[in-house]
């Protein structure tokens, strides 16, 4: 047998392995490792695994020596709003000033703001400027990524996000799941008539089912945005209609998303800084998948970030991502996330690695695809630049991935 790639004499070869279900509590804790590894492909997908001095007998057409260092499966940015026009530099002295987030947004800034520039933006312009995000996430080392509308609030530039996702899709030979998150602000002219909003963004959700532009819907839960009564009864809405939950949850006030999220089976209930002990115990009995996203708890500037540490000893499965948006987290650099998670949400590196590789994958439904590397997986996998895999975490704010792999090409 002649394989297509044979990576050899791999320090640590990290192969979590593509499972039912998520990831949940202890079961984090362990990272299968194979020390003085190799890996060979074919077709695009994981053929063979081995000893690095088995290799020696192995044959390929193309044989890489990995010098010693890690090979992950590709990591997985399970939530983002990649999809947007402008930039939003000119809140941070507003922020410096202390104005609250959410105080922002109700003065018309804020998601408002990226509202107004992604509906002025057209389609080309906003495929072009997402490439560029997606250019920069990929060569962190992200092969699958989340993408969320929610800057149009109104029927065309909702629909022009979800198209420009799935361009995006076409252009890339990486993974792409597409979110449609119409509820994500209430636009000029509804505030008091909110229902009205839902019931517009609801009726879009049939049109978005037709012409299979998203997977799953979404809506910001949160004090001065929608309650929680009102985004049961859409998210419902949407179930029926067939597409996957997810939900912006408990991110600054305890409303009660998290426990809305299992109540509902929604693959994810994301964000969850201030998700109470009842909603943490009610995520520990389920497999929705807490999605935590440090990145923005650090640029909004707080102190208090969301109990990842409490929520995996409680028995919840945890995953991170970037939150990547022009507003609350502007980095590309799940790397960053993964410092932050060691520093501020006390994971340990092994639980770090199931976060952005099987849970991410199973918060976006795609457990049995992506996250994982063993033999028949797809090739999805990095060569990073660390002599281990502890050591990524710690050293933080650079880019440690050195060759990126999806479905076994170079990209
Ligand atoms: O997940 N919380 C709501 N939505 C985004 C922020 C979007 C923005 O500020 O543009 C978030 O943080
Ligand atoms: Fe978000």
């Amino acid at each position: 047998m002649i394989y297509d790639l044979l990576v050899t004499n791999i320090g640590q070869l990290l192969l979590p392995k593509r499972s039912p279900k998520p990831l949940k509590g202890k079961e984090m804790a362990h990272l299968p490792i194979l020390k003085c590894a190799a890996m060979a492909v074919s077709d695009g997908r994981v053929a063979w695994i081995g000893s690095a001095s088995e290799a020696v007998h192995v044959e390929a057409k193309l044989k890489i020596d990995a010098k010693q260092r890690v090979v992950s499966p590709g990591l997985v940015d399970p939530h983002t709003h990649l999809v947007f026009g402008g930039s939003r530099e000119n809140e941070l002295p507003l922020k410096q000033a202390g104005v609250p987030y959410l105080d922002i947004l109700a003065g018309g800034g804020g998601i408002l703001a990226t509202v107004n520039s992604t509906r002025l933006a057209s389609e080309e312009e906003l495929i072009n400027k997402a490439s560029f995000h997606v250019e920069r996430m990929v060569s962190h080392g992200v092969t699958a990524i989340e993408a969320k509308s929610g800057y149009g609030l109104e029927r065309d530039t909702e629909l022009k996000q979800l198209r420009v996702i799935k361009a995006l899709n076409k252009k890339y030979p990486i993974h792409f799941v597409s979110t449609f998150l119409g509820p994500h602000a209430i636009p000029p002219g509804f505030r008091g008539k909110e229902h009205m909003f839902i019931k517009e963004m609801a009726v879009l959700l049939d049109e978005i089912r037709t012409e299979n532009l998203a997977d799953y819907a979404d809506i910001f839960c949160e004090t001065g945005v929608f309650t929680v009564e009102q985004s049961r009864r859409y998210l419902r809405e949407a179930k029926t209609k067939g597409f996957g939950l997810k939900i912006h949850a408990d991110e600054i006030n305890p409303l009660g998303g998290t426990e809305l999220a299992v109540e509902l089976e929604a693959a994810s209930a994301d964000h969850l800084v201030a998700a109470s002990d009842k909603g943490i115990r009610s995520l520990a009995e389920s497999n929705t998948v807490a999605v935590l996203l440090p990145g923005t708890t650090f640029y909004l500037g707080k102190e208090l970030y969301a109990r990842g540490r409490y929520m995996i000893d409680s028995g919840a499965a945890v995953a991170l991502a970037t939150d990547f948006n022009p507003g609350s987290c502007v980095t590309e650099n799940i790397q960053f996330i993964m410092s932050l998670a060691g520093l501020r949400l006390k994971m340990t590196p092994e639980e770090i690695w199931n976060a952005v590789t099987v849970n991410a994958a199973h918060a976006i439904g795609k457990g049995d695809e992506v996250g994982g590397l063993e033999i028949g997986s797809q090739a999805d996998f990095v060569i990073w630049n660390i002599p281990n895999y502890q050591y990524l975490p710690y050293h933080f704010g650079v880019n440690h991935a050195a060759i990126v792999y999806c479905e076994g090409k170079r990209i």
